[in-house]
């Protein structure tokens, strides 16, 4: 059985499922938020936290895709992994931008995406066909699914025209580890100078999201995780964003991730790979 056969629903629908589900999660942390943050634990470093919120969202959106979609496997930021059978992955991260919920900073976000395998597609090995990204402090409710363009509170979104990286608004982002920061800072010193300016949000999520909305002109990280981007590429990708792995070999991914106007991507990935 394909990939595309195994789905017994439209990506429509699918996209559907994960906006209802991202805003009601997306709204319960904004409430949690309120009452402060409690930090749970840490991960990769003393810097990657995790909050009860992210944990609560976790659970919420487990349950409730579970209830709808009982059939299909969830992978979860916060430790969840439930196989599936119906050959589609939810791919969810609770709080994208765990460190700007913690500082009250209005750019986190609430992720799900539907995915089915594709080796070629990204990295991780799976491609989503549906998606949602909701930012509850400035409830913006981005979604997508494949071949049905992408929107942002449901009015149609289209990535930036810019063709010049020099006045391009470039956004990027860091990990948590001392390693993998000074890997990045080598290549931020390169692309830093030759663009309009650089910004770091804070969540790659929203970051594509923005990206497809045209208020960022591109972006690129290194070593995101699938959570960190499935839902989000696609709203990229169907806001007309071209998205491009470290070589043409290497598909987006963890390995490093550019995505913008077709125009602009790859000149940006060779000023960043100095090629
Ligand atoms: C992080 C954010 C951040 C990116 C990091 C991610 P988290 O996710 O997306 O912008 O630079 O690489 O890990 O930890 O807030 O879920
Ligand atoms: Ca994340």
């Amino acid at each position: 059985m394909t990939a595309a056969t195994a789905l017994d629903t439209t990506p429509e629908a699918l996209c559907r499922i994960a906006a209802d589900v991202a805003g009601r999660a997306g709204r319960r942390i904004l409430e949690l938020r309120r009452s402060g943050v409690s930090v749970a634990a840490t991960k990769s470093s003393d810097n990657d936290l995790v909050t009860e919120a992210d944990r609560e969202s976790e659970r919420m959106v487990v349950e409730a895709l579970r209830e709808a979609r009982p059939h299909d496997g969830i992978l979860g930021e916060e430790g969840t992994g439930i196989p599936g059978t119906s050959g589609i992955t939810w791919v969810i991260d609770p709080i994208d931008g765990t460190t700007n919920y913690l500082y009250d900073l209005p750019a986190y976000a609430v992720s799900i995406a539907a995915t089915v395998p594709d080796e070629a597609a990204f990295a991780d090995g799976r491609r989503a066909v549906a998606g949602a990204v909701y930012n509850p402090r400035t409830d913006e409710l981005f979604d997508a699914w494949e071949g049905g363009g992408a929107r942002m509170n449901g009015a149609p979104i289209r990535v930036s025209d810019k063709g010049d990286l020099a006045t391009a608004l470039v956004g990027t982002g860091f990990g948590y580890t001392t390693e993998r920061r000074l890997e990045q800072l080598v290549v931020l010193q390169r692309v830093l100078p030759r663009v309009r300016d650089i910004r770091r949000i804070g969540s790659a999520a929203y970051d594509l999201c923005l990206v497809g909305a045209g208020r960022l002109d591109a972006f690129f990280e290194h070593g995101l995780q699938p959570w960190d981007y499935a839902a989000a590429a696609l709203v990229a990708r169907e806001a007309g964003a071209g998205l491009l792995g470290r070589d043409d070999k290497t598909p987006p991914g963890e390995p490093l991730i550019f995505a913008g106007n077709p125009a602009l991507v790859n000149a940006l990935r060779d000023l960043a790979l100095a090629r």
